[in-house]
C-alpha cells in the first residue's frame, strides 16, 4: 500500500477546516460542518495543473493527476488549483508544460468559505451561482441548503458536464444550466442570493432583475488592469441595488464575455503629446491606487514594453483608440498620450482626488449598481 492510500480523506477535511477556521474564514458551525463532509477531491479527480516559475520565461503549468504523490493531500491544501488552461485544455490532454493563461479552476478553498459566509444564506433561501467550474462550492451550498434550492451556471459545456458528474458521485443534483451567467437563469428567478465565481467588470442587470428585493449579490469587480474587489450589494425594491467592497483584495478570472479584447496593433508610440508626468506608473504597482485608476479608465489594458534600451510603461483602451506611454529617467516620469481622450491625465486627476480625501481603503468605497451600470465611489469623493 502507498502513502497515499493511507491518507484519510474525512481527516485532511477535519483539517483544512480547521485552518479555515482558525484563519477567521470559516466562521459559522454549519459551514463548518459542510467543509468536513464534502470530499473536494471528487472535484479534483480529473487533476489539475502546478504552476511554473523560472526566470527569463512567461508562467507555464504543468499537469498533476489523481495518481501522483501528494496529489490527495494537494486537493485539501488552501490553494487554488487550475484545472483548465487555454479555454479547452484539461489536465489528462498534456503532458509536459503549457504556457497559456489559466481559464478554470477550484477557487482556493479560504476565498470559498469567506465568500459563502459573506453571502450570509439561511436556511430556505434560493442561490444562484455563477461560474459552476469543479463544482466544489456548488456542492457546499447543496450540502446547506438542498439540490433544489441551488441554480449553478457554467458558461463552458465541458466543463459543466465533468462538474455535474463529480456532484452526482457526491449525491448532489443542483439545478446545472449551461450559458452565458452574465444573463443570470430567469426561469428559476427570484434568487434570494447571487453568488459569482468569475470577476466581473460591468454588473449585469440581469443579476438585479432575478434577485429579490432585499436579497443579496456578492461578486468580484474589477477591470482591465487586473485590481479588484469583492462587493456585497443588497438589491433594493426600485431595481437597484448597493452596497460595499469587502476589502482583502479579492481577485478571479474574469468572466469569458468581459475579457480585454486583444490588442491589435500597436498605436505609434513616438507620436502624442509629450509631457512631465505628476504621477509615476510605480503608483500602479499599488493595488488600491491601480483600482481607483482603474475607475477613471475602465477599460484600459496595461502593457510593459522594452525598446531602444528603456522601459516603457504602456496604457490601452483598445476600443477607443486613446493610450498612455510612460517612462522614467532618474525618478523623473514623462507620459506622451495620443486617441481621444488622455488616458494618463484622468488617472492622475482621479487617484490625485482620492488621496485628497486620505486614500481610504477600498472597503469603505459605495457600489451603487442600476440598470444601466454601476458606479464606484469613496467617502467625500
Ligand atoms: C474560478 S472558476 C469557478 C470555481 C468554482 N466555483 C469551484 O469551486 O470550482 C470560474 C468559472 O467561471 C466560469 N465562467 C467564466 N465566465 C463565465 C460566464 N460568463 N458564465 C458562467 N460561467 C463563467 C469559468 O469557465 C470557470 O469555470
Amino acid at each position: 500500500m502507498s502513502d497515499q492510500d493511507e491518507r484519510d480523506p474525512q481527516e485532511l477535511r477535519r483539517i483544512l477546516a480547521g485552518q479555515l477556521a482558525a484563519g477567521g474564514h470559516l466562521r459559522t458551525p454549519p459551514w463548518r460542518e459542510a467543509v468536513e463532509t464534502v470530499p473536494r477531491h471528487e472535484f479534483l479527480r480529473g487533476g489539475f495543473f502546478d504552476r511554473v516559475d523560472l526566470p527569463g520565461r512567461p508562467t507555464a503549468w504543468a499537469p498533476v493527476m489523481p495518481d501522483e504523490p501528494l496529489w490527495l493531500e494537494r486537493c485539501y491544501e488552501d490553494e487554488s488549483l487550475v484545472t483548465q488552461i487555454a479555454g479547452t485544455i484539461a489536465p489528462r490532454d498534456l503532458r509536459g508544460e503549457i504556457t497559456r493563461a489559466p481559464t478554470s479552476s477550484s477557487t482556493m478553498p479560504s476565498l470559498v468559505v469567506r465568500m459563502l459566509e459573506d453571502l450570509a444564506v439561511e436556511a430556505g433561501h434560493r442561490v444562484m451561482e455563477i461560474g459552476t467550474g469543479t463544482g466544489y462550492s456548488t456542492a457546499l451550498l447543496c450540502h446547506r441548503l438542498g439540490d433544489d434550492q441551488v441554480t449553478t451556471v457554467e458558461v463552458d459545456e465541458e466543463i459543466s458536464a465533468h462538474a455535474g458528474a463529480a456532484l452526482g458521485a457526491c449525491g448532489y443534483a443542483p439545478h446545472r444550466v449551461i450559458g452565458d451567467g452574465l444573463a443570470g437563469h430567469a426561469a428559476g428567478a427570484p434568487y434570494d442570493r447571487t453568488v459569482a465565481t468569475c470577476g466581473i467588470v460591468d454588473l449585469p442587470p440581469s443579476w438585479i432583475e432575478q434577485t429579490r428585493p432585499g436579497g443579496v449579490i456578492l461578486a468580484t469587480l474589477g477591470g482591465w488592469m487586473y485590481a479588484s474587489e469583492l462587493a456585497r450589494l443588497t438589491v433594493h425594491e426600485d431595481g437597484t441595488a448597493s452596497g460595499r467592497f469587502l476589502g482583502g483584495q479579492i481577485s478571479f478570472m474574469l468572466a469569458r464575455p468581459q475579457q480585454p479584447p486583444p490588442l491589435g496593433v500597436l498605436p505609434d508610440l513616438d507620436q502624442g503629446d509629450e509631457h512631465p508626468a505628476l504621477l509615476g506608473a510605480d503608483a500602479l504597482n499599488d493595488w488600491n491606487t491601480r483600482f481607483v485608476a482603474q475607475l477613471a479608465a475602465p477599460r484600459t489594458q496595461r502593457i510593459t514594453l522594452d525598446r531602444d534600451g528603456r522601459t516603457e510603461h504602456v496604457l490601452i483602451d483598445v476600443n477607443a483608440g486613446s493610450w498612455a506611454a510612460l517612462t522614467e529617467t532618474n525618478g523623473a516620469w514623462t507620459v506622451r498620450q495620443g486617441g481621444p481622450d488622455r488616458i494618463w491625465d484622468a488617472i492622475e486627476h482621479h487617484v490625485n482626488r482620492w488621496r485628497e480625501h486620505g486614500a481610504p481603503e477600498l472597503d469603505r468605497f459605495t457600489v451603487t449598481a442600476t440598470p444601466n451600470g454601476h458606479t464606484i465611489t469613496w467617502p467625500g469623493n
